[in-house]
């Protein structure tokens, strides 16, 4: 028989241990640090509103065009993007762990996706000169990185003028970046913010670097 004191005893340890990870989350976003390779279980689960058909709808890649993605872990993105630019176009994509890229690289061998070069890079720092990309695309990253404004400001330089970003974000990540700050920060790194969608916790937002002005 369950007793009340039972009772109370389980809604206390439910209380500690919802504490317990408020205050794990805090510890994470107050150090923005990347996930570790040995947590990746967790980004290989399905996401039904940030999915891979709805990454493709709002970044619309088109065949042949060169794209960037930063931060790609196990690649949940990357395949699907791949085979839309494909034959002629190429993924690029760009994470700051080894043991990621390695792991993509061999995932991407067994699905037969020729078009993608996983690279180890930091996107606060981004290897590539200026113009470099039609379209760039960051999902469940932006608040792993310790200067996210550097790294905005290093995709608006690498994509072209009119180039497309699309940011994806989504809880209970504990790096997750509200729509209102990421929006904010988009705009002073030169972004014209366009639209998101999505729900309240879990959205794309896409933006584009204003065409170039200059006269040839
Ligand atoms: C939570 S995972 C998301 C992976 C993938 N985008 C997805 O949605 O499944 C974040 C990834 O960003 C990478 N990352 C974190 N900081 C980075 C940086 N400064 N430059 C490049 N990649 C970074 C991490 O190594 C990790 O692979």
């Amino acid at each position: 028989m369950v007793t009340r004191r039972t009772v109370r005893s389980l809604a206390l340890a439910g209380v500690l241990a919802a504490l317990a990870g408020v205050a794990y989350a805090l510890r994470w976003r107050r150090n923005p640090s990347p996930c570790p390779y040995s947590q990746r279980v967790w980004i290989d689960l399905p996401r039904p509103v940030i999915s891979r058909s709805r990454l493709c709808e709002v970044l619309e890649p088109q065949p042949g065009e060169r794209i960037l993605e930063l931060g790609p872990g196990t690649g949940y993105y990357t395949g699907a993007v791949a085979g839309a630019v494909a034959p002629s176009g190429a993924v690029h994509a760009v994470d700051v762990q080894r043991p990621m890229v390695t792991d993509l690289r061999s995932r991407l061998r067994e699905r037969g996706h020729d078009a993608v070069a996983p690279v180890r890079g930091d996107g606060q720092a981004l290897p590539y000169p200026d113009d470099s990309f039609d379209a760039a695309y960051l999902v469940l990253v932006l608040g792993e990185i310790p200067d996210q404004e550097r790294t905005l400001a290093e995709l608006e330089r690498v994509l072209k003028p009119g180039g497309r970003l699309v940011v994806g974000e989504s809880l209970p990540d504990p790096h997750f970046v509200t729509r209102e700050t990421l929006r904010a920060r988009l705009e002073r790194a030169g972004f014209r913010f366009e639209d998101d969608v999505g729900m309240c916790g879990s959205y794309f937002a896409r933006a584009s670097v204003p065409p170039s002005t200059t006269a040839d």
